[in-house]
């Protein structure tokens, strides 16, 4: 098995982007995809071990479980393309299940070159599966596998993890109908859906008690310190997870605990912050089952079939492009 990594080229936005986010006037922001730098997609992996945070594990049992299913109800022969692969491990299900009839390119899609390495290595030992590691983002990687399938293959996308959640409503949409517009018709979308769950649990699962994620989201600063020539004082900001309950979505901030200044060097800014004051760094949506279906339909997606975890209410949802 060979490995062809495609990289982009080494443009770096994060200061451009930093300084945007935090002059923004009102809310302040910072991009999520910067959270999974090297210590940030390790802490990421941690986060997925929590008790707490039962995401990853249902998306897992689903695919454990249906993964049979799933792959003989997209028929012919299938290039796979996975945005943000992470780990890789969820996928194994779907990889196995699919070269037990027939040898599959893979294409995790991923902007993060940590978790694209954790991933090649995870699914190395799958003998029929061809690893071609994309590091790129979403649209412009999954843009370039559709350029590279040959006729009469079919593209299966796996966007698992309820990603698509961190988009704002309706962006969720627009972002489906982008990506259907790149596919062709009969090609296939696996898309995973975290469910509502109460607040009390939901809160747990972004807070968790021994504070990996509140390291996960104050890594952020940690990193622009690192590449950016800043100075956060750490202990000066604390995580905070919000549920909103208009959106039903829960936010994850990084609150200042006093006035402060902070220089970022290379960024060529100096940005105050007043007590209180918060950086938002991420939203995660939580949907309602018949929401989803009619989400995949207005993006131009037939729902062909969905499988739900009960223990942590979760769902995997089989789109066909129309
Ligand atoms: N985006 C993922 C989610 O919504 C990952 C995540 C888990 C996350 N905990 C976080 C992102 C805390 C930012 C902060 O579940």
């Amino acid at each position: 098995m060979v490995i062809h990594p495609i990289i982009a080229d080494p443009v770096s936005e994060f200061a451009e982007e930093v300084c945007n986010g935090l002059n923004k006037p009102g809310q302040k922001e910072l991009p999520s995809k910067y959270l999974y730098d090297e210590v940030g997609s390790r802490l990421f992996e941690v986060i997925c071990a929590l008790p707490e945070y039962g995401l990853t594990r249902a998306d897992e049992r689903l695919l454990r479980k249906h993964a049979r299913e799933i792959v003989e109800r997209v028929r012919g022969e299938v290039v796979v393309a996975e945005l943000g692969s992470g780990s890789g491990k969820k996928t194994r299900w779907i990889l196995e299940a699919l070269s037990r009839h027939r040898p599959t390119s893979y294409y995790p899609i991923e902007i993060s070159a940590t978790a694209l390495a954790m991933c090649e290595r995870e699914l190395a030992d799958i003998d029929a599966i061809s690893i071609v590691g994309c590091e790129r983002e979403y649209l412009d990687g999954l843009l370039e596998v559709a350029a590279r399938r040959l006729r009469g293959q079919r593209l299966l996308v796996l966007f698992l993890g309820s990603t698509i959640g961190n988009f704002d409503r309706p962006a969720d949409i627009s972002f489906l109908r982008e990506m259907r517009l790149i596919l062709e018709p009969g090609d296939a979308l696996l898309l995973g859906t975290d469910l509502e769950k109460p607040v009390l649990q939901l809160i747990d699962a972004y807070d968790d008690p021994l504070g990996v994620t509140a390291a996960f989201n104050l890594n952020l600063l940690a990193r622009i310190n690192r590449e950016l020539d800043a100075d956060f004082v750490l202990e000066r900001y604390a995580h905070a997870a919000r549920f909103n309950a208009d959106t039903r979505s829960i936010e994850m901030h990084i609150s200042s605990a006093c006035d402060q200044m902070v220089t970022i060097k290379k960024a060529g800014l100096s940005v105050p912050f007043q007590k209180g004051e918060t950086i938002w760094t991420e939203t995660s949506h939580k949907y309602s089952v018949e929401e989803v279906a009619d989400m995949a339909e207005h993006a131009g997606f037939r729902c062909d079939a969905q499988w739900i975890d009960h223990e942590w209410p979760f769902a995997e949802n089989l789109l066909i492009a129309e």
